[in-house]
């Protein structure tokens, strides 16, 4: 069967195994064995990576197989040949492609011509991998996710949209603050709704950052200007200056609360440095929690 993640409800009833099986993973599960042995990814990058270049590459060579980074300057991909041309090439030669792509129809024409799995690692609607280490790192740190409130403050961006889809998958209470018109898709709005519906959980999308903090189990935010939007950064910069999360956010929520961001973070501007490097962060366990989730979703796809 092939299988693509393209989008988080595409783990569907396997998402609270994957992080699971990401715990193990951690654990030391399958250290001394190479189940991937023989196996190759393609990793096509259209734009810049450090965590998902870094993490599926290790997690590659930590199962035994073999990761191939493509970024478009070097492939024919960035002199015109076209993208279904370029999956139909790879599915004749890997077992798996991952793919950053800079828009998401280029994404699903690409695994519409691959016959071999598809991973996308974000494009602009989605960021499909992290929110599987966002979970992980929550169930880490508490030991449950149902039930939790996690609040997203600043840009409805892929990582939000992604964030909310899982959140409402596992049945967690999830909320976005968001200025008006940087809300999550609409269209993953209602799915989530959907979603929530079913997991017991909810979502619910508002404008004031202190209100969606307020009791809070968890804080997330990111960047204010994706990749992609660097002729907004002044007119977003302003916009976003009230949704900064900062140690006065951070009291609203409840005692414990843990503080999130996918990375890069741009210090002092959606993030302080005290937040970031205080008590309540555990950014840098989620970050290496890629590595780990990464090699629970390659073992999930190949075989
Ligand atoms: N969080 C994340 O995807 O980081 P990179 O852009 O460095 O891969
Ligand atoms: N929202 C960010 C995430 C980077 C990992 C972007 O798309 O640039």
């Amino acid at each position: 069967m092939k299988l693509n993640v393209i989008s988080v409800q595409d783990f569907g009833e396997s998402l609270e195994d994957i992080i699971d099986s990401a715990q193990r993973l951690k654990k030391g599960a399958l250290k001394n064995s190479d189940p991937l042995k023989g196996k190759t990814l393609a990793m096509i990058f259209e734009k810049a990576s450090t965590r998902t270049r870094v993490s599926f590459e290790v997690a590659m060579e930590q199962l035994g197989g073999h990761a191939i980074f493509l970024g478009t300057k070097d492939i024919q991909l960035g002199r015109g040949e076209t993208i279904s041309d370029t999956a139909r090439v790879l599915s004749r030669m890997v077992d798996c492609i991952m793919y950053r792509a800079s828009k998401h129809d280029m994404m699903l024409e690409l695994a519409n011509s691959a016959t071999v799995p598809v991973i996308s690692a974000l494009d602009e609607i989605e960021h499909p991998c992290q929110a599987v280490a966002d979970l992980m790192t929550i169930k880490e740190q508490k030991g449950k996710l149902k039930g939790l409130k996690l609040a997203y403050v600043g840009d409805g961006n892929n990582v939000c949209n992604s964030l909310m889809l899982g959140a409402a998958m596992v049945g967690m209470n999830f909320v976005a603050a968001c200025p008006e018109g940087y809300e999550p898709n609409s269209r993953l709005m209602r799915q989530a709704d959907k979603l929530a519906k079913k997991s017991g959980g909810s979502v619910k999308v508002i404008e004031d950052p202190g209100e969606a903090a307020t009791k809070a189990d968890v804080l997330y935010t990111d960047t204010w200007v994706s990749m992609g939007m660097e002729d907004e950064t002044h007119e977003r910069e302003r916009i976003f200056k009230p949704y900064q999360l900062n140690s006065g956010l951070l009291k609203k929520g409840k005692k414990d609360c843990m503080v999130l961001h996918c990375l890069p973070a741009h210090r002092g501007l959606e993030i302080t440095d005290e937040v970031m490097d205080g008590p309540r962060s555990f950014i840098f366990d989620q970050s290496e929690n890629r590595l780990h989730t990464e090699k629970a979703i390659l073992l999930a796809l190949i075989h």
